[in-house]
């Protein structure tokens, strides 16, 4: 899906009012209707359930909340509508949607701590939290409006968030001061950052995009640089399979990998690119665990290397050129250790090799104190996949919580992809391009899991993905694989391995 920003958001409501003369009112009723259907369908499946209570701030969002409280009251529900913050703050269209409540018998009521109020609230089903929405311009720090979220977040009601759940910016996922934990939220025309990133994504809930009537023109003529990676998208960047192909057709992948006492990374890295479709895996370990990874490579094709100490050593150099160079696609990194003979070998590569290259993990952190050679591939299609930890060793700057825009800072200023991993993964390019990823669950947080991740994105490159597409749909395809294994196992049990194995229930599940 693709996703727009506040600006962007402002500028349809804009364009859509000035230009097509659609009533600014007419805008915040589709919205309200959108969150008293979606109130009203959750009720269904909670029958005899009927008090809600509706939290308005004064801006826009609250005028959405104002109008859903009107839909929810005159649908029979028992409705009281709290309005936080003064009247006379109000924006005039949402002074206009308080007329119209109070026409229709109900009165916007001053919210204050009372015990009266806080007794209704208690034994309200719902909670609309229509407080801000992209209008969030800085933290909350009012302790009224601190203490009410907080009691919010504590109760057992269902929290239904207008647009996005109050407190968290809607371009970066940062959140302000505190956020309502929404269990569902409507936003409206298009998804926003903050719905998939950072800590936003825990406080969104089930996400519904609800169209208030935005012509469709004005939607389309915009440029959105971030979406949201989803089956979709997986299916329509996949490569296609060629009937008669063989498998020189399907891509040749090449993995550096492995040191004495990481020799299962490999081995993992190696079975996901097998597992995700490429023609041919070809593995680099160290001699002296060449025994064990090819005990357990069937598919992949292990051989071995010079090493010192069970690391690469420089005489690996040649060895590795022979067979990278000629391959679609190359890993570097997974297990390899920080020997300095292994760090070298791997940055020597990076400057050598003209074919697409995955840098993960030891070839991340090889780069420490040597940028300078990322920097020389400009031009040269390299793939990094840091998680935080290594991302901040080579320059990356995540002091601003804005996850996604310190991505495509780094990305830009040294001419790569990133893949950032974490709890939302991002995944951006050089030219700005961001992609925020759906699937994924806290049982794939184990040592492994990255190789899998490593070895399905080197897998696709070779098969002529490009960048964005092959690191799109690895983390889709990875993060799914993940789901479906947390479901069968549980997210304590479930392992690396066991996402292996799931990957091509990932693959079906696409529909292909
Ligand atoms: N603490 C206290 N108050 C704050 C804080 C904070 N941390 N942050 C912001 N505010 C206040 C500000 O005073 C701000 O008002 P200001 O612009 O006068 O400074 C207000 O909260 C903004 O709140 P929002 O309601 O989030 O912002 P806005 O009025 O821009 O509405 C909107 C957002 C358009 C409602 C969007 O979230 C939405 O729901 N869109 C749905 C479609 C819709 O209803 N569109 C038509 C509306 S009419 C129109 O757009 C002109």
């Amino acid at each position: 899906m693709l996703i727009a920003t506040t600006a962007q958001m402002k500028e349809l409501d804009r364009a859509a009012i000035e230009e097509w003369k659609i009533p600014s009112t007419e805008l915040m009723e589709r919205a309200a209707e959108g969150v008293a259907q979606a109130v009203l369908k959750e009720l269904k499946e909670r029958p005899g359930k009927s008090a809600a209570s509706v939290f308005c701030g004064t801006g826009n969002n609250g005028g959405d909340g104002i109008a859903a409280a009107r839909l929810l009251a005159r649908s029979g529900m028992q409705v009281r509508a709290f309005l936080v913050g003064s009247y006379e703050k109000m924006t005039e269209d949402a002074k206009e949607m308080t007329r119209r409540l109070s026409d229709a018998g109900v009165n916007l009521e001053q919210w204050r701590p009372d015990a009266e109020l806080y007794q209704f609230v208690r034994r309200s089903q719902v909670i609309v939290d229509a407080l801000f929405g992209v209008g969030l311009s800085r933290p909350i720090q009012d302790p009224a409006l601190t203490a009410l979220i907080e009691r919010i977040n504590r109760s057992e009601a269902l929290v239904v968030s207008a647009d996005i759940a109050s407190g968290v910016e809607a371009d970066t996922g940062r959140i302000l001061g505190t956020a309502v934990r929404a269990d569902r939220t409507i936003t409206f025309t298009m998804p926003k950052i903050g719905h998939f990133a950072g800590d936003g994504k825990l406080c969104t809930g089930r996400l519904q995009v609800w169209d208030i009537g935005i012509p469709s023109e004005l939607v389309r003529q915009g440029t959105y640089l971030t979406q949201s990676i989803d089956a979709d998208y997986v299916r329509g960047v996949l490569p296609r399979r060629k009937p008669d192909g063989h498998k020189g057709t399907f891509g040749k992948a090449y993995l550096l990998a492995g040191s004495v006492g990481y020799t299962g990374a490999p081995v993992l890295a190696a079975r996901a690119a097998a597992r995700t479709g490429c023609g041919l895996v070809t593995l680099g370990v160290p001699e002296s665990i060449y025994a064990i990874a090819a005990g357990k490579c069937e598919e992949p094709m292990p051989y071995p290397l010079p090493d010192t100490k069970g690391q690469f050593s420089k005489k690996a150099l040649q060895g590795v050129l022979e067979r990278a160079s000629g391959s679609d696609a190359v890993l570097i990194g997974p297990g390899v250790g920080r020997a300095s003979e292994a760090a070298w070998l791997m940055r020597t590569l990076l400057d050598q090799l003209g074919v697409p290259v995955v840098l993960d993990a030891d070839g991340i952190n090889a780069l420490e104190g040597h940028i300078d050679v990322l920097d020389r591939r400009k031009g040269k299609v390299t793939v990094l996949t840091p998680h935080d930890g290594e991302f901040a060793r080579i320059g990356g700057d995540l002091s601003s919580g804005d996850r996604v825009d310190a991505a495509r800072e780094f990305a830009r200023r040294h001419g790569c992809y990133l893949v950032l991993k974490g709890h939302a993964t991002v995944v951006v390019s050089p030219a700005g391009t961001a992609l925020i990823n759906t699937t994924g669950n806290s049982g794939m947080a184990k040592g492994g899991s990255g190789d899998v991740l490593a070895g399905m994105l080197v897998s696709l490159l070779a098969q002529g993905a490009g960048p964005m597409a092959a690191a799109g749909a690895a983390v889709w395809l990875h993060g799914r694989a993940g789901d479906l294994a947390a479901q069968a196992l549980t997210e304590y049990a479930m392992t690396p391995q066991d996402m292996i194995g799931r990957i091509p229930a990932a693959f079906q599940s696409i529909r292909i």
